[in-house]
């Protein structure tokens, strides 16, 4: 059984290192994003205001890991709301046993996000705290985004990301941060192949492989 956790801010390259280490150990892989995503999308379409305590824990409550495959929640709206939704502690607590249940998986699992490492999985055997410089997140963000033809600006991400990684740094209930056992991997001068090799050999260190 091995749980490997990878935190990190906005845009920062943890989902698709986390999906390649998945693959490499034969793990499954859950993107912590989309709880938050999923449960702001649903927020709004029931008309209700983001920080609305009582009607963001009832779509916490009521959320079904289905609708997590929706390409929609990818999209740079979601992301914000997903930011002020996470930070109601209700709602954080509300998704916590589906998070630890996924964990605890047979074989075990592995999960990205920003509270994975410090409040979802502490006891995880790996742990990496994934960051980039803000001017090459928001460029690899832009890529994806004109890839998927979103009408976006650098300008707009740039700035989407600073204010979201400011937001979920200083929130009171599990903050952005790297766990004291983490290891940091700072990609801004790494491709993915890169990326994947430096995280991959940190991983092995760490469970002595
Ligand atoms: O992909 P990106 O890094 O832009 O964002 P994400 O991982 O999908 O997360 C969207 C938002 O959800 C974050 O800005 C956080 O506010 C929140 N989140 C969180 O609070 N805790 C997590 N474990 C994962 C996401």
């Amino acid at each position: 059984m091995m749980i490997i956790a990878i935190d990190g801010p906005a845009a920062s390259g943890k989902g698709t290192l986390a999906k390649r280490i998945a693959d490499l150990w034969g793990l499954p892989c859950l993107d912590t994003g989309l709880l938050y995503r999923a449960v702001a999308r649903n927020v709004g379409a029931r008309g209700f205001k983001l920080n609305d305590v009582w009607a963001a824990l009832a779509a916490a409550r009521s959320l079904d890991p289905s609708e997590l495959c929706d390409p929609a929640l990818r999209g740079p709206k979601a992301g914000d709301g997903a930011s002020i939704v996470a930070r109601i502690p209700e709602v954080r607590a509300a998704l916590l046993a589906y998070q630890r249940a996924f964990a605890g998986q047979p074989g075990g699992a592995v999960l990205d996000g920003r509270d994975i490492g410090t409040v979802v999985c502490p006891a995880a055997d790996a742990k990496i705290y994934v960051t980039a410089r803000p001017d090459v997140r928001a460029k690899r963000r832009y890529n994806e985004y004109i890839a998927r033809s979103e009408p976006v600006t650098y300008e707009v991400i740039l700035h989407d990301i600073l204010k979201r990684d400011e937001r979920d740094a200083s929130r009171e209930s599990a903050p952005m941060r790297p766990a004291q056992d983490a290891c940091l991997l700072d990609t801004s001068d790494l491709d993915i192949e890169a990326a994947f090799d430096a995280a991959v050999g940190l991983i092995k260190r760490k469970i002595g492989q």
